[in-house]
């Protein structure tokens, strides 16, 4: 096929860099959680989505190289693949990725990419958002497994933390996701590669927000 437009080639090789850095994320996520005497489940779970992510960079590689854009090298920010410091202690760094990356990161990614899937007909495209969607639901899934163990260990600093930091994350998500309504629309060719329109997202994003998320979150005690 000829080369893709500029905008679904950014977009895919945003994702690259997006996958990879989940995957230095959860392996610090994991390191943390086995200081912290983590069930062997949830431990077993991180591990896997480590590979996981790892797998989707290499997909959205692949991808970036069918459409024709394998020239130019995804540029990583290694600042960015560390994830949160350990500065207000272990448990405190492991609530912010949880929380942060899974439990709003992850149960956003579901629906997001359930949309991206159904337009996408390019097969390589295809191929490589059926296994993340796949997935994705898995990591989501671990998220609340995970902040189920953290109000176990520590419910009182485990609410207290997600309380005073889910208005800026929620913020960070919306910023990213959901702010930028009035892009140009997608031609066909870019919905058939993997992109949603910008509206789209914005819309998804406050659904999933409200019915997967803050519900959740108020079923835990945890007020969002
Ligand atoms: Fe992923
Ligand atoms: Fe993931």
């Amino acid at each position: 096929m000829s080369a893709a437009s500029p905008r679904v080639l950014r977009e895919w090789r945003n994702r690259v860099v997006a996958e990879y850095r989940s995957a230095a994320r959860t392996a610090a996520l994991l390191h943390r959680m086995v200081l912290a005497g983590f069930p062997r489940d949830v431990l077993a779970t991180a591990g896997r989505i480590v590979q996981d992510e790892l797998d989707h960079a290499d997909l959205c590689h692949v991808v970036v190289e069918n459409l024709g854009g394998g020239d130019e090298p995804a540029v990583l920010d290694v600042g960015a693949l560390l994830g949160p410091s350990e500065g207000d202690g272990l448990l405190a760094a492991v609530v912010d990725t949880v929380v942060r990356d899974f439990c709003l990161g992850e149960t956003l990614a579901v629906p997001l990419f359930r949309a991206m899937w159904e337009g996408a007909t390019v097969p390589v495209v295809r191929e490589a958002l059926t296994r993340i969607l796949r997935d994705e639901a898995v990591h989501r899934a671990f998220g609340w497994r995970a902040l189920d163990v953290l109000l176990e260990l520590d419910a009182e600093g485990t609410r207290a933390r997600a309380e005073a930091l889910l208005p800026k994350w929620i913020e960070q998500y919306r910023a990213a996701y959901a702010d930028r309504r009035d892009a140009p629309l997608l031609q066909a060719e870019e919905r058939s590669a993997g992109l949603i329109d910008l509206h789209e997202y914005a819309d998804l994003f406050e659904t999933a927000l409200e019915v997967d998320i803050r519900r959740r979150l108020r079923s835990r005690g945890i007020a969002a």
